[in-house]
């Protein structure tokens, strides 16, 4: 039929379809791991998942329906260009992956597979401190691809083992430093209680110093969270790498203002999936706040709830430069390895290339809050100004 175009999957045709498929092949202490966030899960993410989960409310996800797309029409939409720029580097689409630990419980591919299908995609990944592959393995999959990598850094009390992270990273050509802020304590997350969850045997965590037992890292003092952490650590960072350095977890406006002084290259508007603080807001209401206080001085970028490129689009349009999703990466391999990784972000070009086209933009700096309208109380439309 005219226009109909091929379906990618005889299973997946979003991401709704992708975590359905999913969780049906992953173990129950996978699902939970990967969908799961911290106590009521108020500010986590939507999944298929949630007959597990006794929480009513989704507020990363839910957030996104609170605004309508305001399309225009007859607008010459033959040469729509959705490239965006990540790191300094060009992106097929403004879509990147957050990092997320423990690959390896949710398929053989593990973090090799994420990266094959990001560098097959020529989208950036960032790789989490507690990933089940090493840096340099994950970024000698994507050598030929162009696409730059970020590490990420749970920052820890013993500087040597930051460090011991961060040279491994810098060794293996990662452009930038993502300096996970929201961390000063782990979230409590019931279900990793309940299911007494725990790193699988035969995975290992190789890109912290190799003498942590990282089945039990609290039983060494070193490895304690830094707790202490404040923004002058932002210039020990500086200092000690020539990667970007990158704030992750900053929602409020004044915080944003205090990483554009403290020197961050960018800032990633996150609150980790909602798996750290719960009952605070959704990144998305974070957004618009964050970005006029940033006053365009760094570039700020996003995570949290994004299933469909309608999603991506809505960011954007509240001031995102860039946009990442974190779970899509494990409901990816969970579905069909490095091929569902592919097939995930196959998707959500689709959808974000349609979206564009649709509205009536031909280039992503385009996007605004014009776009957008918010619905209000009584159900009216409001423009955003
Ligand atoms: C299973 C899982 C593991 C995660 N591990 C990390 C991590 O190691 N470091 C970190 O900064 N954020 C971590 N995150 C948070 C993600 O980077 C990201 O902020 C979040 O997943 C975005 O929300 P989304 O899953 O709705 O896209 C993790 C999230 C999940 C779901």
């Amino acid at each position: 039929m005219a226009g109909r175009g091929n379906a990618r999957d005889p299973h997946v045709f979003c991401i709704a379809d992708l975590i359905e498929h999913s969780e049906k092949r992953l173990s129950k202490m996978a699902s939970e791991y990967i969908a799961g966030g911290a106590m009521d899960m108020i500010t986590r993410v939507v999944s298929l998942c949630s007959h597990l989960f006794s929480s009513p409310v989704k507020d990363n996800c839910a957030e996104f329906d609170r605004y309508r797309l305001l399309p225009r029409v007859m607008k010459d939409v033959r040469n729509v260009d959705p490239t965006a720029e990540c790191w300094g580097v060009k992106s097929t689409f403004p879509l990147g992956f957050s990092p997320t630990g423990i690959h390896g419980v949710a398929h053989k591919d593990k973090e090799l597979g994420v990266s094959r299908a990001a560098a097959s995609q020529g989208v950036p990944m960032c790789l989490s401190s507690w990933a089940t592959s090493s840096i340099e393995d994950v970024v000698a999959q994507g050598v030929n691809s162009g696409i730059p990598y970020a590490m990420q850094l749970s920052v820890v009390e013993d500087p040597d083992a930051n460090l011991f992270t961060i040279r491994k990273a810098e060794a293996a050509g990662a452009k930038a430093l993502w300096v996970t802020c929201d961390l000063p304590i782990l979230g409590r997350r019931l279900n990793e209680f309940k299911n007494s969850f725990s790193i699988p045997e035969g995975l290992t965590i190789p890109n912290l110093p190799p003498d942590v037992d990282f089945r039990a890292p609290t039983k060494n003092s070193r490895m304690g969270y830094d707790r202490g952490m404040t923004w002058e650590k932002v210039q020990w960072f500086k200092k000690n790498t020539k990667m970007q350095v990158w704030l992750k977890g900053i929602m409020d406006p004044e915080d944003a203002k205090l990483a554009v002084e403290a020197g961050a290259d960018g800032i990633i508007v996150s609150n980790h999936g909602g798996r750290q603080l719960d009952g605070i807001s959704s990144t998305l209401a974070a957004l618009p706040g964050v970005v006029d206080a940033v006053a365009g001085r760094i570039p700020v970028h996003f995570d949290g709830g994004i299933r469909r490129g309608t999603d991506i689009f809505k960011a954007l349009a509240l001031g995102a430069d860039f946009c990442f999703v974190g779970r899509i990466a494990l409901w990816g391999l969970g579905y069909n390895g490095e091929e569902g990784v592919k097939l995930a972000l196959g998707l959500l070009y689709d959808e974000f290339f349609a979206t564009m086209t649709m509205v009536g933009v031909t280039s992503v700096k385009d996007i605004g809050r014009h776009h957008l309208a918010r619905i209000a109380a009584d159900g009216s439309l409001v423009r955003l100004k």
